[in-house]
């Protein structure tokens, strides 16, 4: 197929379906069936999904799970998660069973301001525009009094503007940098809604400020965006018990921190640490509808706060006591955009008992962390491979076409077994050709 389609978001998505199916797939009918095997058979949440972006014309089904028996700051709490890979929920309940038993995951979020900035080029005195700014500051908060009004009364809003000369790395260039308090809405509307009516204010208010040259008065807004790195949005989490406690799981507390300190040293082990960390932190953002792509930058971004990439946990063992902990900037949301829309994320959240913005960072960070405590007790002990191949051993089976008796004849052979795609196979025709 080489000539480009012309207007193809109006067609309907019968004609979507038919175009992508017969162009660009090997058997056009087996691909709409299948297309049309993952919709919803109620055509109102069918309609919901299709209109949550452009051009949908199936729905991508990951698992929904749950893991529970997480105590966090003595509440139980059973955790929604979707994701695929197929021993991260496994994992969760493991530590959080793990955790109950030693006292559960203590929280607290630390900050929850969120930032987003105007950036602009202005290439006069610097001077001057100090002291325009001084006076421009009210009237930007004026100008979007109409959007804070409603988050000022829940006691959110404008924290502070500040002018930012960044002139030392491109020329001219400098910043509104502002910061938010959103509650619990995510606040990325909200955000980007008054960063772009500061824009437009100080545009204006330049173009007629008298003591700018005519130059001067001619600001050049380059663009208006929230910043998804937010180190002030942040919370932490940890559990800690006495050593004794710690290694009756039959894990050495030193060997443990030993493999904490290896990943905030060196950044090829911090990368996979970290990634072992968003396995859990990713899935209860996926499920609670909220932006894990922002999640995972901002996050990425803070492992690397100190110059070297490094990991987002930390342990000590000081006077007897294992000490485990996380620090994770989370910019998340309870209210608003897919929150109230998605009805598995509403369930999700009703799952969780309907959490605050605040609560919600506690359960993510604590999800991440039991999944750092989880990889790490595997890595330092069996391995990663045994638990992980035994959770990939019914992948495997559906690959391979096996029917449910022979996967269940294999589930129970390969208890004591090592699960490789060879043993597999060959295990499966074994039983195929008796
Ligand atoms: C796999 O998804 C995650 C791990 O590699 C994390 C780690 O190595 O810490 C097991």
């Amino acid at each position: 197929m080489d000539t480009p389609v012309e207007g193809f978001s109006k067609r309907s998505k019968a004609e979507k379906i038919a175009y992508i199916a017969e162009h660009f797939t090997k058997d056009p009918e087996a691909s709409k069936k299948l297309l049309e095997q993952y919709w919803n058979p109620d055509p109102a949440v069918q309609k919901l999904h299709d209109e949550f972006i452009e051009n949908t014309i199936s729905n991508y089904y990951l698992p929904f799970a749950v893991a529970p028996n997480f105590l966090i700051n003595g509440k139980l709490y059973v955790i929604p998660m979707a994701i695929e890979e197929s021993s991260v929920v496994a994992a969760a309940s493991k530590a959080a069973k793990f955790w109950l038993d030693r006292g559960g995951f203590k929280a607290k979020v630390i900050d929850t301001e969120k930032v987003g900035q105007v950036h602009f080029i202005y290439k006069g005195d610097v001077q001057k525009l100090q002291h325009f700014f001084e006076a421009l500051k009210p009237k930007l908060i004026q100008g979007v009094s109409s959007i804070t009004q409603n988050m000022e009364k829940r006691g959110g809003g404008i924290k502070n503007i500040e002018l930012r000369d960044l002139s030392d790395k491109i020329e001219g260039y400098h910043q509104l940098h502002c910061t938010f308090e959103t509650l619990d809405a995510m606040g990325a509307n909200f955000i980007n809604s008054c960063l772009e009516q500061f824009a437009k204010t100080l545009k204006d208010e330049a173009a007629s400020y008298a003591n700018f040259s005519p130059e001067e008065q001619q600001i050049e807004v380059v663009m208006s965006i929230l910043s998804n790195y937010v180190p002030q949005c942040l919370v932490r989490a940890e559990v800690s018990c006495p050593i004794a406690q710690f290694e009756e799981g039959g894990i050495s507390a030193e060997k443990f921190l030993r493999a904490v300190n290896i990943a905030k040293a060196e950044p090829y082990r911090a990368v996979t640490h970290n990634k072992g960390i968003m396995n859990g932190v990713d899935a209860v953002v996926l499920a609670t509808g909220n932006d894990f792509r922002a999640v995972e930058a901002g996050v990425h971004a803070y492992a690397s706060k100190d110059g070297q990439y490094s990991s987002l946990t930390h342990a000590s063992i000081k006077d007897g006591i294992f000490t485990f902990w996380i620090e994770l900037p989370l910019a998340l949301g309870t209210v608003g955009g897919l929150t109230s829309l998605h009805p598995l994320v509403k369930l999700g959240l009703e799952i969780l008992q309907k959490p605050t913005a605040k609560e919600l960072m506690q359960i993510v960070a604590v999800a991440g962390l039991a999944q750092n405590f989880a990889a790490l007790r595997s890595l330092v002990t069996t391995g990663i491979q045994k638990g992980h191949m035994k959770m990939h051993l019914m992948n495997m089976l559906n690959q391979m076409g096996a029917s449910e008796s022979e996967k269940q004849q294999l589930v129970q052979y390969f208890k004591d077994r090592t699960v490789t795609n060879a043993s597999v196979k060959e295990a499966l025709e074994k039983i195929q050709s008796q």
